[in-house]
């Protein structure tokens, strides 16, 4: 029944309480269709003030977040085991089914040296039927978990935050929403910005006069025809004036 699951591993677990279970998404995840499980990074940790980071070695500002917790965590997480099976141990259990460096699900690293996160990313993540997602926090995250623990590594964008959690949720939503039976109506999902690689029409809805605004006659003409081509028209105006990237095929966003 469940179509999707995703397991977020993070040091702020109650962060995805809020947005991530309101709305479709918290529909989606009450209904089963989608199994959201947040854990907290610090589980893992193994000594008594939990730390997940330490001082780079060559010296240097900040912190960075040790791969031998990330390993135990994703260890745990992908073969559905207690922290006590994998926290502080030097290798996986035994009859491990899934291995940093070896066959494991699905592992995304939000990082902002990741890939782009485009529409067909999230129509290929979208396919899976498990996703674990990493969110690095502090100044970086020792380069053997980006080796051999990350299956992927994605960024949402051109700045940079303080650490993977909103990017997570955005993937969360970006995906979730392809996953069938999340969004009740399909077509809605056709239709719109990016799938077909134009940005999305104007609409209009009542009031037909506010103040000065009125609508675009050919909206209540009831020709069809010519309300195809309007949309079309205006589609292509927009994403020329916004978007001319999306138009030059720098890129390719339906895939
Ligand atoms: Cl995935 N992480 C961080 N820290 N900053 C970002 C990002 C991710 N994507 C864009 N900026």
């Amino acid at each position: 029944m469940t179509a999707l699951r995703i397991d977020v591993v993070t040091i702020f677990p109650e962060w995805f309480d809020g947005p991530l279970r309101t709305s479709l998404l918290g529909r989606a995840a009450e209904d089963g269709t989608l199994e959201l499980r947040v854990h907290d990074l610090r589980e893992w940790a193994i000594d008594r003030h939990r730390s997940v980071d330490d001082a780079p070695y060559g010296g240097g500002a900040g912190m960075v977040m040790r791969a031998d917790v990330w390993f135990a965590a994703a260890e745990s997480v992908w073969n559905d085991l207690p922290p006590a099976a994998t926290a502080g141990h030097s290798g996986p259990p035994k009859d491990a089914a899934f291995v940093a460096g070896g066959p494991r699900p699905r592992t995304v690293l939000l990082t902002p040296r990741g890939t782009p996160l485009t529409q067909p990313l999230a129509a290929d993540l979208a396919a899976e039927d498990r996703l674990v997602l990493l969110c690095g926090r502090y100044e970086g995250i020792d380069e053997r978990v980006h080796d051999a623990v990350a299956t992927d590594e994605v960024s949402i964008g051109d700045y940079v935050l303080f650490g993977g959690e909103v990017a997570a949720a955005v993937v969360i939503e970006a995906v979730a929403r392809l996953v069938p039976g999340v969004v009740g109506n399909a077509a809605s999902t056709e239709h719109e910005s990016f799938s077909s690689g134009l940005l999305e029409h104007p609409q209009y809805t009542r009031p037909p006069q506010l103040r000065d605004a009125g609508v675009p006659e050919v909206l209540t003409s009831g020709d069809h025809g010519a309300v195809d081509r309007w949309r079309h028209e205006q589609a292509l105006e927009l994403t020329r004036r916004r978007r001319p990237d999306l138009l030059a095929g720098d890129r390719d966003p339906a895939g």
